[in-house]
């Protein structure tokens, strides 16, 4: 990635670096979390592209002009561009365009269900954001998926252990519904993703942090199918069925060669609590469901390399961390309780500062998997009587600020990370070179 000029020799060492610290001239794209009024009918609009650089550029570095591209711009004739603006003119990095990236397909084969084998490696929706100095071109990036990020660089990633990995994750990963109406706008603190679990594994996530519910049958005629009451839940309130997810998890490992998913089953809010038996009867549905491709808990540690688990001959590649000790000492293949460190932070001051502490313990920390909680977190207050706040405004609040936190500061302590509306931020670009310049520092 062009956007990292340190030599190898300064990080080992410990110097920072403020010169020629940033490549003035990169450009990414990231997707709003946030809705506006449709500008064509009276519908919603989400997902508007956004055209980021770097905000730490002195003005005089930065290109004269970004644009916003639906045909790949490296071309002799630059295509007429969607949205062009000055990054001079704007000095906190980035401009929130008007253009919806709205549900495309996923592309190479990607879709859910999607019959053919997926083709493996990055691929690009057709939005690019580009630089130019004049007429030159001088950088581009397209908004794209990662489906196989591990597995395509396997031979530098092999050596890194799973705590030593940059993992990028999801917060409440499944509270995510289809597309947006109006009435999803009332409950502002309910849904903390716009991209489905199955999307969230394609564009590169590899940590997925889920709540489930229990709900018991409400008639005598309802289903006596156990595997219907799990639901996936927002603390108290329910958000969709956890089947569907545990199978687009399992899908994803079958079509993938090395990729590593953490399932983070962090907290049991509803219906679990004094009922050892539905846990049970939760962990049988695991069981049915993922027992064979998990990783079982006596082989594999955080500080297994990928190596080991990619010359396994089983292909195991999921890890399953249970939130009740008690219920996963029981397992051979559950792990125990996953570290989320969380701030309850309201601003991103105070987020910035909580998750520093966190960095700075993480130094001394023997290594085991952890998770940087990076969201903003409504009070009660917020949630009753701020009619304009939401999920989508605080992660847009600071969706920004975690790219360039992680990319210019903790990229090297940080394990896992889980954010809300992930499209928001870098960080799976920011976790792919992370892990890249980790081998460089361990070679070098
Ligand atoms: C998008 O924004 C541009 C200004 O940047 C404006 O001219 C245009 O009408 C807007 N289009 C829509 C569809 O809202
Ligand atoms: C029983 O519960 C199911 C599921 O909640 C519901 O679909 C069905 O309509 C209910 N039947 C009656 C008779 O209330
Ligand atoms: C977060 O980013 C914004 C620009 O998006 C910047 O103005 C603000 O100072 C940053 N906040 C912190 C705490 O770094």
């Amino acid at each position: 990635m062009a956007a990292f000029r340190i030599s190898t020799m300064l990080l080992c060492v410990g110097i920072a670096v403020t010169a020629d610290r940033f490549d003035c001239n990169a450009v990414f794209l990231t997707v709003s979390s946030l809705w506006r009024p449709s500008s064509h009918d009276h519908g919603l609009a989400d997902r508007d592209l956004e055209l980021n650089w770097e905000p730490s550029c002195d003005p005089a570095m930065l290109p004269d002009w970004v644009g916003l591209f639906d045909t790949n711009p490296s071309t002799t004739e630059i295509p007429s561009p969607l949205v062009k603006v000055h990054p001079a003119d704007h000095h906190d990095g980035f401009f929130r365009t008007n253009v919806s990236l709205g549900r495309p397909l996923l592309p190479g084969g990607w879709e859910f269900g999607h019959n053919a084998t997926p083709t493996e490696g990055d691929h690009c929706f057709p939005y690019w954001a580009a630089s130019f100095r004049g007429d030159q071109l001088v950088h581009m990036d397209c908004l794209k998926i990662r489906p196989t990020w591990m597995w395509d660089h396997r031979l530098q990633l092999r050596s890194l252990s799973l705590g030593g990995l940059f993992i990028p994750g999801t917060h409440n990963s499944a509270c995510y519904k289809g597309s947006l109406t109006r009435r999803d706008t009332f409950s502002r603190y309910l849904l903390t993703q716009d991209t489905g679990v199955w999307g969230q594994l394609v564009h590169g996530i590899r940590y997925l942090d889920l709540r489930v519910g229990y709900y018991p049958p409400t008639n005598k005629t309802d289903t006596k199918d156990h595997r219907t009451r799990f639901w996936v839940n927002h603390d108290l309130i329910r958000v969709g069925p956890l089947l569907p997810v545990l199978r687009e998890v399992k899908q994803f490992l079958q079509k993938t060669m090395g990729e590593v998913v953490i399932l983070d089953l962090h907290r049991f809010p509803v219906g679990f609590h004094g009922r050892p038996a539905r846990h049970r009867c939760l962990v049988a549905l695991l069981t049915r469901e993922l027992k064979s491709i998990a990783l079982p808990v006596s082989s594999v540690s955080a500080s297994t390399l990928l190596r080991d688990i990619w010359d396994r001959d089983d292909n195991r590649r999921l890890i399953v961390a249970y939130g009740d000790k008690n219920v996963a000492a029981e397992s051979t293949w559950l792990w125990g309780p996953l570290s989320q460190v969380w701030g309850n932070q309201q601003t991103p001051s105070g987020l910035r500062n909580f998750l520093q502490r966190s960095m700075d313990s993480a130094k001394q920390r023997s290594p085991g998997l952890w998770a940087a909680m990076a969201e903003l977190t409504p009070t009660p207050l917020d949630v009753m009587f701020n009619p304009t706040g939401s999920l989508r405004v605080m992660a847009n609040a600071v969706n920004r600020n975690l790219t360039s936190w992680f990319r210019n500061e903790w990229w090297s302590h940080t394990n896992i990370v889980a954010t809300d509306f992930f499209l928001g931020n870098n960080l799976i670009d920011v976790a792919v070179a992370a892990n890249l310049r980790k081998i460089n520092m361990v070679e070098s």
